[in-house]
């Protein structure tokens, strides 16, 4: 058996650093909910000096979710650690979590600060961090560049100061495992005090070293673990925490640390990530990738099949992900289907099963066999993470090799009629230089906003050739950059009603933002 190691997940902070993963605050609280269940022992829920929206975000988080502890991190400054600290005062287990650059390259080049300002600096924003919660978390950035007489400096007077948790990060996932776990060795051996804290491990993946990199911290005695699912965050991303968790279970007498997190929620729980954000892990990614349980090759079905322990090393199940995906069909009832996605993980309240049938009725006329994977589509189509402003209630495309056109109408907030729609319904014609685009220019012209799309992907949902298309678009309206999705068996539909999703996010956060606006005079007095 091995030590018990913390699991510090930081997808809500430094997995949405990335450009193209940026989060609500309703997202960010749905994900929240679902990393408690998942188990881990410390969200890291954001940057709350970084923004308006992450400063509610943390504070929404902090208030509903009360097992793990939320952390907030702050940079060594006075007001950024005021704003951490108010933004998690409400939670159960409050962190603040402070860090500031130890290694020459970034304090010469970047913070323009003296070894000793360093110190002083370190010192300061730990003991002002004390004000605010006895969980007080250190974290000498770029560490694994950082000069190891200074690295124990600044460590030992973080310790002096109250610091309970170290953490000695890879920023620019430079490091080997040797290296890594040397690093923390040598800290732990020198530093006076080192046994009272709690060492951390924060790698990134630029070497595609950010788990072995973390493993080898954890077998150098560190007891927490920064990692983010599906790996994403800056650059090359972070390192993936199903693959750590994974790791220390199929491996048990390699890799040896015990840790609270439920294996099989790990596959929800990544899915979940990647409908909200707009991005799916790559096909091939380890535990979570939709080819991680696939078998191709005849040599290797055969083997799956006489025994799984010849080409699997995790049994899908472990993880959550279904092994009988064919379920339902169109004559299948209400309770089949209740059922269905109870088997799941899913318990459904009356209305959303109510929609969701509905849905399901309209998809099995025009499509055969209903997997499981259509039904997660349907249901996260459905997450109320925005009032639906707008809905789509007509489109109409022509097409050809050179141009397409697309009429549109959409149910929206128009009251009486107008604009050249019935009722509550404006549309709208525009042309593109495809379907989609043109589909895109006229939803524009009706909402009348400037929408640029950042990016989007179509993916197919199950295989065959009436498969459900689902579409993940990323698109930049009126300068704030939101994702959304929308499934239908026509990709140019399903694109449609992702672009809506994201227009209606979007249109939420204006709204959120005007109420802070208006109730800024009283945060935090
Ligand atoms: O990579 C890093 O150094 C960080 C710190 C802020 C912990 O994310
Ligand atoms: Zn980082």
């Amino acid at each position: 058996m091995g030590r018990d190691v913390i699991i510090f997940d930081t997808t809500l902070r430094d997995g949405e650093q990335a450009p193209g993963n940026s989060m609500t605050a309703e997202e960010k609280l749905r994900l929240a909910r679902q990393l408690d269940v998942l188990g881990v022992d410390v969200i890291e829920a954001g940057f709350p000096s970084a923004s308006d929206g992450d400063r509610r975000a943390v504070r929404t988080i902090a208030e509903s979710v009360r097992r793990p502890v939320i952390a907030a991190l702050a940079r060594c400054h006075d007001r950024d650690i005021d704003v951490a600290g108010e933004a998690v005062r409400p939670a159960a287990r409050p962190r603040v979590h402070v860090f500031i650059a130890t290694s020459d390259l970034h304090l010469e080049c970047k913070l323009r600060l003296s070894r000793e300002q360093c110190v002083e600096r370190a010192r300061d924003a730990v003991r002002r961090a004390r004000r605010y919660t006895d969980d007080v978390e250190f974290s000498a950035e770029d560490a694994t560049r950082t000069d190891l007489e200074f690295l124990c400096r600044v460590v030992e007077a973080a310790i002096e100061e109250g610091a309970t948790t170290i953490n000695l990060p890879d920023t620019v996932g430079y490091a080997l495992p040797v290296e890594y776990g040397a690093m923390f060795r040598a800290v732990r051996e020198r530093v006076p005090g080192a046994e009272r804290v709690v060492f951390s491990a924060h790698c990134h993946d630029d070497l595609g070293l950010a788990v072995a990199n973390s493993l080898a911290a954890i077998e150098a005695g560190a007891g927490q673990v920064e990692c983010t699912v599906n790996g994403i965050g800056e650059r090359a991303g972070n390192a993936a925490l199903e693959e750590i968790v994974v790791a220390g279970r199929v491996r048990p007498h390699a890799v040896r640390f015990n840790c609270g997190v439920n294996a099989q929620e790990l596959f929800r729980t990544s899915q979940l990530l990647s409908h909200v954000i707009g991005v799916f892990p790559q096909p091939n990614k380890a535990v979570v990738g939709r080819n991680a349980f696939a078998h191709e090759a005849g040599i290797h079905q055969h083997g799956v099949l006489q025994n799984g322990l010849t080409y699997e090393i995790i049994r899908p199940e472990e993880v959550g992900v279904a092994r009988s995906s064919l379920v339902l069909g169109k004559h299948s009832g209400r309770h089949a289907l209740e059922r269905r996605y109870r088997e799941l993980g899913y318990e459904l309240d009356e209305a959303t099963l109510h929609q969701l049938y509905e849905e399901f009725t309209a998809l099995a006329d025009k499509k055969r066999e209903i997997l499981d994977e259509d039904l997660l589509a349907l249901l996260h189509g459905r997450f109320h993470d925005a009032p639906e402003t707008y809905r789509l209630t007509h489109l109409q495309v022509t097409c050809g090799t050179v141009s397409a056109a697309a009429e549109v109408r959409l149910g929206g907030p128009w009251a009486g009629g107008g604009g050249g729609g019935e009722g509550s319904e404006r549309g709208a014609t525009a042309s593109g230089n495809g379907p989609i685009a043109a589909a895109f220019a006229a939803i524009a012209k009706v909402v009348g906003r400037q929408v640029e799309v950042m990016n989007l992907t179509v993916q197919s949902v199950t295989p065959g050739r009436d498969s459900l298309g689902q579409v993940l678009v990323q698109a930049r309206i009126d300068g704030k950059t939101l994702s959304g999705h929308g499934a239908s068996t026509d990709i140019v539909e399903a694109s449609a009603r992702a672009l809506i999703h994201a227009l209606n996010k979007v249109n939420h956060a204006d709204q959120l933002e005007d109420q802070s606006l208006n109730a800024s005079y009283f945060w935090g007095v």
